[in-house]
């Protein structure tokens, strides 16, 4: 038995640390945990994005898998999961005590010129448009300071808080919206917003009201090229929210994100099933094919590595291309008729019922969310 989740909000434990698009809430996990798992399971999220099923999945005394082709992903659902020593926590609060100065000082400051004239800040599309200078220098200073750390659960928590902060630092207007707009961030900001950020994170690991009792593995990677590799029957439950047609760009969202940690986007726009670039790209009938062939392959590969009898669970939402919705419930079906999966039962909500804001920005009238409910007869 699986235990009941008692929080009314979706951001305690490691939930909060960072946002993401289209994020479960870990009740809805909790909900089909409850229905179809037990303690000692073995679960897997194929799209795991930040992680939410996973973290919820060792909450819960299971050990669970989690893969998604973006590296913020990765990073966000490590800082999420990992065990972290006393010691470790101890060495991050070191980090934050070391880096006071400059959140006091800043780094930029005297008229306007750059302190030490050595740091190189990395030059990308449009940076100067996205980012002060002085935030872009304070940026540079820092990615390097936790760079230079070798502790690699440390690392991840820090790398995490970076990234957090990168859209409150930046000119971009908001989470989801990308126009620039003025902000006059003062010399200090970057590592004022890290610092609080960081100084969160420790609050929320030194509650002790949670324990991770099981073992989770996350691989960045695409999820048709890693079910390849893992073996056959190895998990009892998958649940999943994957990416639909005109699908929401993920790598979009992260853009600025994987510049300023290092990553190049070109080969997660490119491998992201379902993306806008995708389809503005192509036809849509070709799209459409494209998109059924890529999670046909998908969920004959979840049925080869799940248990015979195991169930799956997807929650979908409709997409919408040039004005007409696509019902991914009737997808899904079409996509069973070619692998092992029967449907067990369909649920469909209207968007615009759902109170989750960021499917409210994304939600048109026509637009459901469904979800299947699949048992694997292999
Ligand atoms: C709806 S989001 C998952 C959100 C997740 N449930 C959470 O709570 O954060 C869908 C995910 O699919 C990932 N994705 C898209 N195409 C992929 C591919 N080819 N391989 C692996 N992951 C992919 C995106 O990066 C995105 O994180």
């Amino acid at each position: 038995m699986i235990i009941e989740n008692k929080y009314k909000n979706s951001t305690y434990y490691t939930h909060g640390f960072h946002p993401y698009p289209a994020k479960f809430t870990p009740q809805i996990v909790n909900k089909f945990f409850n229905l179809y798992c037990k303690h000692g399971f073995t679960i897997l999220d194929p799209f795991c994005g930040s992680g939410t099923t996973l973290v919820e999945g060792v909450l819960n005394g299971m050990d669970s898998v989690g893969i998604d082709l973006n590296p913020i992903a990765y990073i966000i659902s490590r800082a999420k999961l990992n065990q972290y020593t006393e010691k470790e926590i101890q060495s991050v609060r070191d980090f934050i005590v070391k880096i006071q100065p400059q959140v006091n000082n800043g780094l930029f400051a005297q008229n306007n010129i750059p302190i030490n004239e050595d740091v190189s800040v990395p030059d990308f599309p449009n940076r100067n448009h996205w980012f002060q200078e002085n935030v872009s220098y304070e940026l540079t200073i820092l990615k390097k300071k936790i760079d230079e750390i070798e502790n690699k659960n440390i690392k991840d928590l820090l790398y995490c808080a970076f990234s957090k902060i990168i859209v409150k630092v930046s000119n971009q207007d908001s989470e989801v919206r990308y126009t620039a707009k003025k902000k006059n961030h003062p010399d200090g900001t970057v590592f004022f917003a890290f610092t609080e950020t960081v100084k969160n994170y420790l609050q929320v690991l030194n509650k002790n009201e949670h324990s991770i009792i099981a073992k989770a593995e996350v691989y960045n990677g695409d999820t048709r090229e890693v079910l390849k590799n893992l073996p056959e029957n190895l998990f009892d439950f998958v649940i999943t929210s994957p990416p639909y047609i005109n699908t929401f760009d993920y790598y979009l969202y992260h853009k600025q994100r994987m510049f300023w940690l290092g990553f190049d986007h070109r080969p997660v726009r490119q491998n992201e099933i379902g993306n806008h670039h995708r389809i503005d790209t192509k036809k849509f009938e070709v799209a459409k094919s494209e998109y059924i062939d890529s999670m046909t392959q998908i969920m004959n590969e979840l049925s080869r590595v799940s248990k015979p009898t195991s169930y799956f669970v997807i929650i979908i939402g409709d997409g919408i291309v040039k004005g007409t919705t696509i019902d991914m419930s009737h997808v899904i079906a079409e996509i069973c008729e070619h692998c092992n999966y029967s449907i067990e039962k369909i649920e469909s909500v209207n968007l615009s019922d759902i109170t989750r804001s960021f499917n409210k920005k994304f939600s048109n009238a026509t637009k459901k969310e469904h979800t299947i409910t699949l048992k694997n007869y292999k």
